[in-house]
């Protein structure tokens, strides 16, 4: 199974997000992530089994905050366009920390490259010149999800697997 542990916004939060999104694509082109798919990637594991996984999420501690959306970003190597916190707030640093310590301890095989609080929502996009402002989209964190993905040509589906409040 394909598993990735992701925060996922309320739904109002999700609705604005992918209207900006749909907005920032008359500018940028490229495909717009699904609203139901909107999240925040807190570990990807790739294939890997949910039940060593969520044994592991279990023992990572974290604490409720808000995750604010103040700004978008394209990244030039990979054509993605998102949006996120201009700085990783200290209480989403502390559970991603906590998170990737258990998850390495279980012996899980993580991504190298430093965890960055980015929430995609334009794949294959062309640098854009000027964006559109972006919406109060209150985001807050109470819980993080395993998550499940499979990928058609239809796009990617995720399934929630586990559920970890904090
Ligand atoms: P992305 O939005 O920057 O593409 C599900 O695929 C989620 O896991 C996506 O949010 C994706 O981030 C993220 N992810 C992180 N590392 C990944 C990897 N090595 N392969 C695929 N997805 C990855």
């Amino acid at each position: 199974m394909r598993l990735f542990f992701a925060a996922w916004p309320p739904p109002g939060t999700a609705a604005a997000l992918h209207e900006w999104g749909e907005a920032a694509r008359q500018i940028a082109g490229g495909k717009l992530v699904a609203e139901q798919n909107i999240h925040l990637t807190l570990a990807f594991l790739g294939e890997a089994d949910a039940a060593t996984a969520t044994a592991a999420a279990k023992r990572a501690r974290g604490a409720r905050h808000v995750l604010p959306i103040e700004k978008a970003h394209f990244w030039r190597d990979n054509d993605i366009l998102w949006v996120g916190p201009r700085e990783t707030p200290p209480a989403l640093g502390a559970l991603v920390k906590s998170l990737h310590l258990e998850l390495y301890r279980a012996e899980f095989v993580l991504d190298r490259r430093p965890f960055a609080s980015h929430v995609t929502l334009l794949r294959k996009a062309r640098a854009p010149k000027s964006l559109p402002p972006l919406p109060a989209a209150p985001w807050p964190v109470d819980e993080f999800v395993l998550v499940s993905s499979r990928v058609s040509a239809k796009g990617a589906t995720y399934e929630p697997v586990a559920r970890f409040p904090l």
